[in-house]
């Protein structure tokens, strides 16, 4: 594995800059989500929904609590955690932990307004 520079990084960086927030990119083949949750991280996820692989994340999101797969409706937290299925989660159900559900996290870094994940 070794560190891969995120293209674009300024418009990148730049979408990136206010807490929850997520923003797709692609590194070669690799379909990738980086969000920034509420506390400041920053997480590169997998784009690739846990249940039939629809791509999770579509179009730069701000003010984001959650990612939501467009398909079957599973939601995830910024770090990729699977929270549950939307229906669920409206009634107030939330599912048990089950990391298999979880967005494949990778690790990133971020300095001298460059990204970088580690695949
Ligand atoms: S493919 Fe994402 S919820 Fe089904």
């Amino acid at each position: 594995m070794s560190w891969h520079p995120v293209p674009d990084a300024a418009a990148v960086t730049a979408a990136l800059e206010a807490p929850a927030s997520a923003v797709p990119v692609r590194i070669g083949d690799t379909a990738l989500i980086l969000t920034r949750d509420a506390r400041g991280t920053l997480h590169a996820l997998a784009n690739e929904c846990p249940h039939q692989g629809a791509a999770v994340c579509r179009e730069t999101q701000r003010g984001a609590e959650s990612l939501e797969c467009p398909n079957h409706f599973w939601v995830f937290d910024l770090a990729g955690t699977f929270r549950g299925s939307r229906l669920a989660l409206d009634m107030g159900r939330t599912a048990p932990p089950d990391p298999a559900k979880d967005l494949a996290e990778f690790a990133c870094r971020e300095a001298d307004g460059t990204v970088e994940v580690q695949l």
